[in-house]
């Protein structure tokens, strides 16, 4: 990198606590931020642990490897290149200066060029009409892509003319004020508005075909494998706690059949060719007003408020009149992007909470180990094991049993435990509590179907560390290490720190570094060390993993991260425009070698916008971005536009997935 970067030329946005614009917390998490924190638990903070003089380090940091090591040719699995070298300085481009951030541009570095994949409104089922922003149908939007695109995987890679591949898309949540011209406020909006905003949640299904390594991926329109997946789409539960009496509605006394998925954020791509999709903020949709609460079990998920309208539409996001509905959500879900006629799972052995997305490694013994991050200021980190071991092959039989592997297994939830910061370093040791293991219950006074429903309120009791905002958890294939991002949190006091979120009023964010324990993603216990503490790399609380910060990019709020076949970690972020005045981005840094630390911006995202779905071309040629919320800007309207991306001359900002190519 030569040029000096651009730092604070413009004042920085009004936000809401963390960085985001108001509008991004009113239409994203329902203002969740600006609410009290859920977690009132008892929970110790490490920095109570330290003070009474627990003290430890024996972590022996194990170098195996082989176990996280999956060989599907998949963008969203990246296959590790067994010893290969670091290069220094091979970062593979010339880094970005930051992008003020009312800049309305995609910007990528010199020699790369940017086309659209798919925008929101595209035609995503064969005889789907074309966009018409002024012309939106629910019966439409069913059959188009959806709006804000967060979670991006690629199965099937491939760079040579007539490369076919499928792209599966989260889409999370809508921006009601930029989709009508005429929308006032929820309770403004029509019964069809409501529809059209309901099907434009969910996720998308499209083929992809590409021609050439310096050509981007087009949709297909007419692929086999299209489908689009929404509030009416049927879905299945399974595991512990399908069935149960918890998940039993007026429309589904089996409590096994839910209508559609909500808030879907980011998410992962598991080794036998799913998709994994994280129900997040999915509160908002419920209308709480009178509903019980005698033991705190809404509130404890932030299930308290007005919702978004949408028991106008459909009685059961009325909590008082349904009061089991908003159980079926806040899980992780899996689709099987080959068969479009398939019930996409809702996996309750999973937990239920604000599931930011859930990655898979394998263990030594071929069991599959699903990392996640309960979005939210002062939750937790978990880790599911199945029960049983992934089988390899493409057989029919195969599959079968793949598609089974996370309806049953162990719960765990993380502890971190510091060693003091003595040797400069935020580090120490951990361990995986149990929640659920051998199909019993490990927390007193809840059975195993409650420890599932009720996660968080199980995980308050067993004594796990309250973390900042824990975003994206996910394993390198590379070097058998997990990266975890924790995006922000403002009200974190200097009481309330410890050494694995070591900084009062975190508005920058950090990455911790996992190492298992024998290299095994099956472990209890792990090594852990804060790799990447966000922010200016002037303001002296920043830390690169020691490298040299004179000439490395700032960065803050961590959100999703990605590893590319070297096992560099990329790192898309929400929240930059708040925070450092710039757009968000997408950045790279090398995790081992001489590198370590060595994070160069590659993009930036246009105005409003934040950056998700790094998707990392196998070939280390190109990449994937999502670009959601563009234009979400207080004040901005269809009327007063502040973005249009993807600038195709409709004149307004549609959310959508890039590819970034070689010119
Ligand atoms: Fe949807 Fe945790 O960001
Ligand atoms: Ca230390
Ligand atoms: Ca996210
Ligand atoms: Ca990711």
């Amino acid at each position: 990198m030569t040029a000096t970067p651009v730092r604070r030329l413009l004042p920085l946005l009004p936000t809401h606590p963390g960085g985001r614009s108001a509008q991004t917390c009113h239409f994203r998490c329902g203002d969740q931020c600006a609410q009290p924190v859920p977690n009132t638990s008892g929970n110790r903070y490490f920095g109570d642990v330290l003070a009474e003089g627990i003290s430890r380090r024996s972590v022996v940091r194990a170098g195996a490897l082989g176990a996280a090591v999956v060989g599907l040719a998949s963008w969203g699995q990246a296959t590790p290149a067994a010893a290969r070298p670091t290069h220094a300085g091979s970062h593979g481009f010339t880094a970005i200066d930051p992008v003020p951030s009312t800049v309305d541009a995609v910007t990528v570095p010199e020699g790369y060029r940017w086309e659209p994949v798919a925008s929101w409104g595209d035609p995503v089922l064969p005889g789907a009409p074309a966009f018409d922003f002024d012309a939106q149908t629910p019966e439409a939007q069913r059959q188009q892509f959806g709006y804000n695109c967060d979670y991006v995987a690629v199965l099937g890679a491939g760079n040579a003319a007539g490369a076919k591949a499928v792209m599966v898309v989260n889409h999370e949540y809508t921006n009601d004020n930029l989709m009508f011209r005429d929308y006032t406020d929820a309770a403004g909006l029509s019964i069809e508005q409501l529809e059209i905003i309901m099907a434009a949640h969910g996720m998308s299904v499209v083929e992809v075909r590409r021609q050439g390594a310096r050509r981007a991926w087009r949709v297909d329109p007419a692929g086999r494998r299209n489908r689009r997946i929404h509030t009416h789409t049927e879905l299945r539960l399974d595991g512990p706690a399908a069935g149960s009496e918890h998940l039993r509605t007026s429309a589904d006394p089996t409590g096994t059949v839910v209508l559609g998925t909500l808030n879907n954020c980011a998410g992962g791509t598991t080794p036998w060719g799913t998709v994994l999709s994280g129900e997040e903020n999915f509160h908002q949709y419920f209308n709480a007003t009178g509903a019980a609460d005698p033991d705190g079990r809404l509130r404890r998920y932030g299930i308290t408020g007005g919702g978004r309208g949408w028991e106008r539409a459909d009685s059961r996001f009325l909590v008082a009149e349904e009061p089991n509905e908003v159980n079926r959500h806040g899980w992780i879900v899996e689709v099987d992007p080959e068969d479009p006629t398939s019930a996409p799972v809702k996996h309750t052995a999973l937990g239920r909470f604000k599931h930011e997305g859930a990655t898979v490694a394998l263990a030594a013994d071929g069991r599959a180990v699903a990392y996640m991050g309960d979005d939210e200021r002062y939750d937790y980190l978990y880790k599911f094991v199945s029960a049983q071991s992934m089988r390899r092959g493409n057989s029919a039989a195969a599959r079968r049993h793949n598609l089974q592997l996370l309806a049953e297994g162990d719960l765990y939830v993380a502890r971190f435990t510091g060693d003091g910061f003595e040797d400069g370093v935020y580090d120490g040791t951990g361990e995986w509590l149990p929640l659920v293991l051998d199909g019993r219950s490990q927390v007193p006074g809840f059975t195993v179907a409650e420890v599932l429903v009720w996660t968080r309120l199980a995980a308050d009791t067993v004594g796990a560390t309250k973390m900042d905002r824990p975003e994206d958890v996910e394993p390198n294939p590379a070097n058998g290490r997990v990266y975890a991002a924790l995006t922000n949190n403002t009200r974190r006091t200097p009481g309330e720190i410890d050494e694995a979120n070591p900084r009062a009023n975190n508005r920058f964010g950090h990455v911790i570094e996992i190492d298992p324990d024998g290299g095994d993603h099956a472990s209890r216990t792990f090594g852990w060390n804060i790799v990447l503490v966000c922010g200016d790399p002037e303001d002296p609380t920043t830390y690169y993993a020691g490298f040299d910060k004179s000439d490395v990019s700032p960065i803050s709020c961590p959100d999703n991260v990605a590893f590319d076949r070297e096992g560099n970690l990329w790192i898309s972020t929400d929240g930059q425009p708040g925070t450092l005045g710039y757009n968000d981005g997408l950045f790279m840094m090398p995790v081992d070698g001489d590198q370590r630390g060595n994070l160069q911006q590659f993009l930036a995202v246009p105005v409003g916008a934040e950056t998700c779905g790094p998707v990392i071309d196998p070939t280390g040629l190109s990449v994937l971005v999502a670009v959601q919320h563009p234009g979400e800007v207080t004040g901005a309207s269809p009327d007063t536009v502040v973005s249009q991306f993807p600038y195709l001359g409709d004149g307004q900002p549609r959310p959508g997935v890039i590819h970034v190519v070689p010119q």
